[in-house]
């Protein structure tokens, strides 16, 4: 037990003060310009920036990404950030329930629906992982928090660098079509390095309605496990770590594919990122390190203002592109240039 609560501690600490950016690769927000409208005939207060989004309305198009759980440290956490979803009207993201599968009594780590009892919240399960769990144990993992539905991450890259980590990732899959067999809400989503178009054919092809395409630009987890790393392993994480799918190339690549719901996480840290992310196709942008280090340096007030100018800027940009809503956001003239335009021309 002390294992993975102490791996769950280096993460958050690494997460809040380390080098564990992207530090060439971007998301590639910059290259979307969203056109001015100098006529917008809005007031601030005509714009909605609600969403309906796997079954509940969120007021703002946020999530709270999946981050953690496991530790002392981790229910406090989650609990903060899932009292603000609530209090906001975000949807939250536990992190992986792995810690409670292997440790039933760490279960409270991840119990948020005391603070949170209406907000969309995901579980979180690592393929590897679900592949190795019966239907009724993962059942039972998204039942004990009250999830609306279950994160199933992919995180191949990642697990390479760790020393200990998985090397095997056949069967993915026959995982996923067996788990949308039981009736749950799931959500594929990666942890940084983004979804393919050819990755997002497959998930249509077998029925996944809902990703997070987690892409490239904001944190590297090929990164946060290279610090861990041992010597020996060290250099491949230095040789990958900038590897991934830009977010924003990620989300134009998914867009097509007709997913219900597509959440933008990779390096989204502002409301205007979030806005070129829904024109671009997603449902809402998702943001996980940024919104810890908010928290983990300034506290409760600081996580709280970090959303508040996150919410701003989402409303100035819909009203300086006269979009009353979200629907009229995903229609704003934009100019796509540089490598995003590349990555929508050119990728498979
Ligand atoms: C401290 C920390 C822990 C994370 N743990 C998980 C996890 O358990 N499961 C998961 O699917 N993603 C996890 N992630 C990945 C995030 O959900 C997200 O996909 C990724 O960090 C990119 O978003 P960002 O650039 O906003 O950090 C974690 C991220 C952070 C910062």
């Amino acid at each position: 037990m002390a294992d993975i609560s102490r791996r769950k501690d280096d993460h958050l600490d690494l997460a809040t003060t380390g080098d564990v950016g992207f530090k060439q690769t971007t998301t590639l927000f910059e290259c979307v310009r969203l056109v001015h409208d100098a006529l917008p005939e809005l007031a601030v207060e005509d714009i909605d920036t609600s969403v309906q989004v796997l079954g509940k309305r969120l007021r703002s198009p946020i999530l709270i990404a999946a981050m953690t759980g496991g530790s002392e440290r981790a229910e406090r956490i989650n609990k903060e950030l899932a009292s603000i979803a609530e209090e906001r009207g975000y949807a939250f993201g536990l992190g992986s329930q792995r810690a409670m599968h292997k440790h039933p009594s760490r279960s409270t780590t991840y119990a948020v629906r005391d603070v949170a009892p209406t907000a969309l919240l995901l579980g979180n399960l690592g393929i590897v992982q679900a592949a190795q769990m019966s239907n009724t144990e993962v059942q039972s993992l998204v039942a004990v928090v009250g999830a609306d539905a279950l994160c199933i991450h992919l995180n191949p890259a990642m697990e390479l660098v760790q020393d200990d980590g998985d090397r095997d990732f056949r069967g993915g899959l026959a995982t996923l079509e067996r788990l949308l067999g039981l009736g749950l809400t799931l959500v594929v989503k990666e942890t940084g390095c983004g979804l393919s178009s050819h990755v997002a054919r497959r998930l249509r092809q077998i029925g996944v309605e809902h990703v997070d395409v987690s892409g490239a630009g904001g944190t590297s987890w090929v990164a946060v496990e290279t610090h861990r790393a041992s010597s020996a392993r060290r250099p491949l994480g230095q040789a990958f770590w900038e590897w991934g799918i830009p977010t924003a190339a990620s989300v134009a690549l998914c867009a097509p594919h007709g997913f219900k719901t597509i959440f933008a996480t990779g390096g989204v840290g502002s409301g205007l990122d979030i806005a070129k992310a829904i024109a671009l196709g997603a449902s809402a942008g998702g943001i996980a390190r940024k919104a810890l280090q908010a928290l983990e340096t300034g506290g409760r007030l600081a996580a709280l203002a970090f959303f508040d100018q996150l919410e701003a800027e989402l409303r100035a940009t819909m009203l300086l592109t006269g979009s009353s809503n979200l629907r009229a956001l995903t229609k704003a003239p934009r100019l796509v240039s540089g490598e995003l335009a590349e990555w929508i021309r050119v990728a498979p």
